[in-house]
């Protein structure tokens, strides 16, 4: 039956970890692709940086090209699955403004260019579909884009980096050090090229942004993100944690708040945050990841799977494929970029939450009402205080819980004891979240 089908002309950019586990699962499941799409996807050129580098027997080596021109001009859709800004961009660009449908994976591009295209596409007709830039195979695109089309979203909240996750719960679970966990994701295939996008919290903010953008209605780009990573974390926030409850995860975070002159806006945030383990998201191990979504009419809703990974990512781009394809050979487009609320951004400092904070504190008569004064000065209400021995002659080890304070108090809070006689170090400052 597929036979009578049209076919339609793919390019391939990028044949590593995800675009190696497209281009086979395109070659295996052609006939059922192609029943699920109408149309069959033939790849009939694959762009790759080096020529020499070993390739999957899947991939024939007469189509392997290292000629972007070549690779994209005329085809009906193009693949990007080569990562980064440059030259992604301009070979997107070059795509769509062809009118040539465009499925990627890219959140960087995305996160920093992502109105360029989306005015690119519905200029030209041409689709832009990106469900593999956010969470893998996790559909949580589809679910913000089309299912919860009919609802106002109040909140998204989620683990959206596979690589820091994988991290911090081998770090948790098996007690590795953050070097070994690290490298082992990297051979995972988890990481990206170069892991400092993953673990200082970029990777998570250009997630973030493009969350937020489908959210809310509003253009949100990567430095609109406020970001901390997990490098800073270490084996002592780690047993504290787990001493009092908690897990350590790097949280993506995108809420519509109402600031106190009743302005309404968005605030978006990744950073690292202590958890209860009663939170679902705390169970959430390895390179998974999940995302609540909280809307006005649906409450609350969890998507959740693998987040990183060849063949799960492939899924994703696949299921773009099919849907780029379809509209191709019967009409149709991809819904356009939604941007009708304008909401404005709010400054971070405005972000309201609870803090854990552990100091290195002088082991003398009155530390404790010197550190209670700093907090008290600055608006900051303490809920709960402990004191543990430390090892280091004549220091303690001083945990502060807050009440919910307003991150700008906080970061005051923090400078203060910073440069106080009765603190020798600010060992940790975490948001507590999930409560
Ligand atoms: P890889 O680094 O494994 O593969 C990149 C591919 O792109 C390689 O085949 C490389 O060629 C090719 N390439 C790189 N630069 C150029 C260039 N200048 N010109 C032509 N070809 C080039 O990346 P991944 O497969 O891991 O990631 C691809 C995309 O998918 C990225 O946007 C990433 O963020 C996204 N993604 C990745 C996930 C994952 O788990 N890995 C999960 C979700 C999204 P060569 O082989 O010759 O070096
Ligand atoms: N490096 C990313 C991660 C890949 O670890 O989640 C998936 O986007």
């Amino acid at each position: 039956m597929s036979e009578s089908l049209p076919t339609l002309n793919v390019a391939v950019l990028g044949a590593g970890t995800v675009g190696s586990q497209v281009i086979r699962i395109l070659g295996e499941q052609a006939n059922e692709l192609a029943a699920r799409a109408g149309a069959r996807m033939k790849v009939t050129s694959v762009l790759v940086r080096d020529m020499a580098a070993p390739r999957d027997a899947q991939i024939d080596p007469a189509i392997l090209t290292t000629d972007a021109d070549q690779a994209i001009d005329g085809k009906d859709i193009v693949v990007e699955l080569i990562g980064g800004i440059e030259p992604a961009r301009t070979y997107v660009r070059r795509a769509l403004d062809q009118g040539i449908s465009v499925v990627t994976g890219n959140k960087a591009l995305l996160a920093a260019h992502g109105p360029e295209l989306y005015e690119a596409a519905a200029a030209s007709g041409a689709d832009l579909y990106y469900e593999a830039a956010v969470a893998g195979a996790v559909p949580v695109v589809y679910g913000l884009r089309e299912s919860l089309a009919g609802d106002r979203i109040t909140r998204v909240m989620g683990i959206v980096n596979g690589t820091t996750n994988f991290i911090l719960d081998s770090m948790n679970t098996h007690k590795v050090s953050y070097e070994q966990a690290l490298a082992e994701a990297q051979r995972l295939g988890f990481a990206e090229a170069d892991p400092t996008a993953d673990v200082e919290g970029h990777d998570a903010a250009a997630k973030c942004a493009i969350l937020a953008s489908l959210a809310f209605h509003t253009r949100v780009s990567i430095a609109d993100v406020a970001v901390e990573g997990i490098s800073a974390i270490t084996a002592e926030d780690m047993a504290e944690a787990a001493a009092n409850g908690h897990v350590i995860k790097l949280l993506a975070i995108a809420e519509r708040r109402l600031t106190d002159d009743g302005t309404e806006g968005i605030a978006a945030r990744v950073h690292p945050a202590l958890i209860p383990t009663g939170n679902p998201l705390a169970t959430v191990a390895g390179a998974f990841n999940a995302v609540v979504v909280e809307g006005e009419a649906a409450g609350r809703l969890m998507f959740y799977g693998q987040g990183a990974g060849g063949a799960p990512t492939a899924s994703a781009v696949l299921s773009d494929l099919v849907a780029a394809a379809h509209h191709r050979a019967y009409g149709g487009h991809a819904p356009r970029e939604s941007v009708y609320a304008h909401l404005p951004i709010l400054d971070a400092g405005l972000t309201r939450t609870r803090y854990q904070m552990r100091l290195q504190v002088e082991d003398r008569l009155g530390v404790l009402a010197d550190v209670a004064g700093i907090f008290s000065r600055h608006g900051v209400s303490i809920q709960a205080v402990s004191q543990h021995y430390d090892s280091e002659p004549g220091s303690a080890i001083v945990t502060i819980a807050t009440h919910t304070a307003r991150e700008a108090d906080l970061r005051a809070v923090a400078q203060a004891l910073g440069k106080s006689s009765a603190v020798r170090r600010v060992a940790s400052t975490l948001r507590v979240e999930g409560e």
